[in-house]
């Protein structure tokens, strides 16, 4: 081995320039790590890392000790014009896009956590990425701190993914953590999570689940090799979800759980495809999603060869994301300096999105009935002709004081399904709805994690 070959690789004297966009909690620990670890991040690098500047929106914010107001600028397309790399934590379609495009095609590099943008102009991004000859990073979008998609994209490239299951949203995962664990209902316990900082004012983005479709999308576009954009994704939130619910879910020893669901399907003429869905569902007590508790995040990840895999760790928050973000940066300034670059869009399997429809899934349905003979057998009737297979029935009388004081008794029937398609558990809820005996549907919830 020659000499050269066991010497430090060294830092080159010539800085690489370094904007950030953005200065928001994740931006100022970006800008803060990257002045108190500078002479480590320039050793793994091979290069300083100079920040150049911070694009805000306004200035004269008091933005804390943290942050060299001599670097602030309201000019961001200025800034991104002198930059080797572009750290883009403005988050939204725009001005982030342009913004980003703008930064590919001068040669800068990216870094940025926008997973809305990505779920929806990913494939632009990438091509933009590829035409300048540069890198489209991204692990902050999708589980904050959790080394989630360098290990998918990379460590699993060999592999072939099966399913990616997982909790994506620590916001949700508080509330219904809150729900079950200290009983409180919807409204308090989302007021809870603002009143800690982890649900916005407008809390749309996380309890509608748009922000786990657009992460969700972003994980089977990476794990399937295809493009799966955010209008793919099957998306149910958690604002319908009840107290009532949460305490079905204890009865038959589960929680609720909003879930991140992308599987690799296979239909009956072997053709393949993907399905994606975001949406509340009961898991047993007993499986590894279950005990996820507060705002954490965690995602099972399933392939052909390596098996199971679990990520757990903060899927938000400014310090765990900013550990993302420059991990990326390091990444990328390392590729730069060496010439190279890390691995594009790959997007050659082509699989197409089926429908929720076609989804294999187990349904949870709560209904109240007239309590008289022959309501059970009605009830396995209409649930049999659909071509569904009741796993377990559970029934209850209504007190008469709840129930409406009237002619006949009422009880509560639980059904829990196997498992079957999402149209045909769905048409089965509908039917058992008209049926006379059926006073209410009280409640319908996936069930996911065993059969
Ligand atoms: N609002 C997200 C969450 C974090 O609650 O997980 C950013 O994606």
């Amino acid at each position: 081995m020659s000499r050269r070959n066991h010497e430090p690789r060294g830092v080159t004297v010539e800085a690489l320039k370094v904007a950030l966009l953005g200065c928001g909690s994740v931006g100022t620990q970006v800008a803060r790590l990257l002045t108190v670890h500078a002479e480590e991040l320039a050793q793994r690098v091979g290069a300083p890392l100079e920040l150049i500047g911070i694009a805000v929106r306004t200035l004269g914010v008091d933005r804390g000790p943290d942050i060299d107001t001599r670097l602030l600028t309201t000019d961001a397309a200025e800034l991104v014009k002198r930059a080797d790399l572009v750290i883009e934590l403005v988050g939204g379609i725009e001005p982030a896009r342009t913004l980003i495009l703008d930064a590919l095609a001068s040669g800068a590099s990216v870094v940025t956590g926008n997973k809305a943008l990505l779920a929806e102009h990913g494939p632009e991004l990438y091509e933009a990425a590829e035409a300048g000859g540069v890198e489209l990073c991204y692990e902050a979008a999708v589980a904050g701190a959790i080394p989630l998609l360098r290990p998918i994209r990379e460590s699993l490239a060999g592999d072939r993914i099966r399913r990616v299951l997982g909790i994506v949203n620590g916001t949700t995962n508080y509330v219904l953590d809150k729900m079950d664990a200290a009983g409180l209902d919807f409204a308090d316990a989302v007021a809870q999570a603002q009143a800690l900082g982890y649900a916005e004012a407008d809390p749309t983005a996380d309890v509608e689940g748009y922000d786990a479709a657009s992460k969700a999308a972003i994980l089977a576009s990476l794990a399937f090799h295809t493009r799966v954009h955010a209008d793919d994704v099957h998306r149910e939130g958690i604002t319908s979800v009840t107290a009532g619910d949460v305490a079905s879910a204890r009865q038959i020893g589960a929680v609720v759980k909003m879930l991140a669901i992308c599987e690799r399907t296979v239909a009956a003429d072997g053709s393949e495809g993907v399905s994606v869905r975001v949406h509340p569902a009961m898991i047993p007590a007993s499986h590894p999603l279950a005990s996820v508790r507060e705002a954490f995040n965690a995602v099972f990840v399933e392939a052909e060869a390596a098996g199971e895999l679990m990520f757990y760790g903060r899927g938000a928050g400014g310090l765990p994301t900013a550990s993302a973000v420059l991990g990326d940066l390091v990444s990328a300034a390392r590729n730069r300096v060496g010439g190279s670059r890390g691995p594009g869009e790959s997007t050659y399997a082509h699989l197409p999105v089926r429908p929720m429809g076609e989804v294999v899934t187990r349904y949870h349905i709560s209904l109240d009935v007239a309590d008289r003979p022959g309501v059970l057998a009605q009830v396995a009737k209409v649930i049999a002709e659909h071509g569904v297979s009741i796993e377990t029935v559970r029934q209850q009388q209504i007190p008469a004081a709840v129930s409406d004081a009237g002619e006949q008794g009422r009880a509560s029937l639980v059904v829990v399904t196997h498992s079957a398609t999402d149209a045909a558990l769905g048409a089965t809820v509908s039917a058992l709805a008209g049926l006379d005996i059926v006073t209410a549907v009280v409640g319908v919830m996936r069930v996911e994690g065993e059969d």
